[in-house]
């Protein structure tokens, strides 16, 4: 049975022929011109339980200087508060919002949750471009009309990231320490240095990553605290990142968030069920032997 929270539901008939319909647009653009049948860009946010944080990030896509996208908003059945604040945002028609029924958190621990929401966006998006968000980031105005220009003028790049602002809070909300991600140069061997609110994608690389691992990003547990690196090992395997040398988000580390946890002294719950953690060197190291930055 569906689960009560959800607006719309994951529509497993429309998987198929969603992605079908983004990769068959060519055709359709030309009939019926780009801006009738499909967004420019598909913007998938990932939420659960932040309802301090969630408006804020929703708005910074809202306020976009590129407006022609889509929000994917993929909500784990996140606690009423934070419902309530996505609900008093839902009548941009731009917002697809869509909520799992996960309720355990033993539920929670099994697959990575965001790895799974977000599969499951990527095989509705329809968007000519792929661009990740959370619940605790905002995205600086520019950000989506500098990554797709980039894009637009430079065919042969896939994958673009940008510099990133990351504010570490404490229990009250009070930042207690910034650093910059800086995007300098082109890389091979993205996974840890980059966070997946700081990249966009063209759509049409992720046959690709699904052909070669049946899957878009891995669900696999042992990679929770790393799934998004996980994410970059795939598509390191083809493609590099390309620098757009510009701070273009701004990333929220909070003591409830999965790395805020870490450096807690009791564990949650979730944290402590997890399986133990694949880490960021294997990653690397992998790629390099592939030759990656050398
Ligand atoms: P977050 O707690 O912000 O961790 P990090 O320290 O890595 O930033 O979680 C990352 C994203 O995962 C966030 O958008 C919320 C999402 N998420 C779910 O969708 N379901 C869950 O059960 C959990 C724990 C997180
Ligand atoms: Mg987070």
């Amino acid at each position: 049975m569906a689960s009560k929270c959800c607006i719309l539901g994951y529509g497993a008939a429309a998987k198929t022929d969603s992605r079908m319909y983004a990769f068959n647009r060519t055709a359709k653009e030309i009939q019926y011109g780009w801006s009738d049948i499909l967004a420019r860009v598909s913007v998938i946010m990932t939420s659960y339980n932040k309802p301090e944080y969630v408006g804020k990030s929703i708005e910074s896509i809202l306020k976009q200087t590129l407006t022609d996208f889509e929000l994917l908003l993929m909500d784990d059945n996140s606690n009423k508060k934070t419902k309530k604040v996505i609900g008093s945002y839902l009548n941009d028609k731009r917002i697809k919002y869509y909520c799992s029924n996960v309720t355990s958190i033993s539920e929670r621990a099994e697959k990575i949750r965001y790895a799974v929401q977000i599969n499951k966006a990527l095989s509705m998006a329809t968007g000519q471009y792929i661009s990740y968000a959370t619940d605790d980031n905002i995205y600086r105005p520019q950000r989506l009309e500098k990554m797709v220009n980039t894009l637009e003028s430079n065919p042969e790049i896939k994958i673009v990231y940008s510099g990133s602002k990351v504010l570490s809070l404490d229990k009250n909300g009070e930042v207690k320490k910034t650093m910059h991600r800086m995007a300098k140069s082109k890389t091979w061997l993205a996974p840890c240095t980059i966070d997946h609110c700081s990249i966009m994608h063209r759509a049409d690389i992720l046959p690709t990553i699904y052909e070669k691992w049946n899957s878009y990003w891995d669900e696999d547990p042992q990679f929770y605290f790393i799934g998004d690196a996980r994410f970059f090992w795939r598509l390191n395997h083809f493609w590099p990142f390309h620098p757009i040398n510009e701070v273009l988000d701004d990333n929220y580390i909070t003591k409830k968030s999965l790395h805020g946890q870490m450096t807690c002294a009791k564990k949650n719950r979730l944290i402590r069920l997890l399986p133990e953690q694949r880490t960021c060197k294997e990653l690397r190291d992998y790629l390099r032997n592939l030759g990656g930055d050398k």
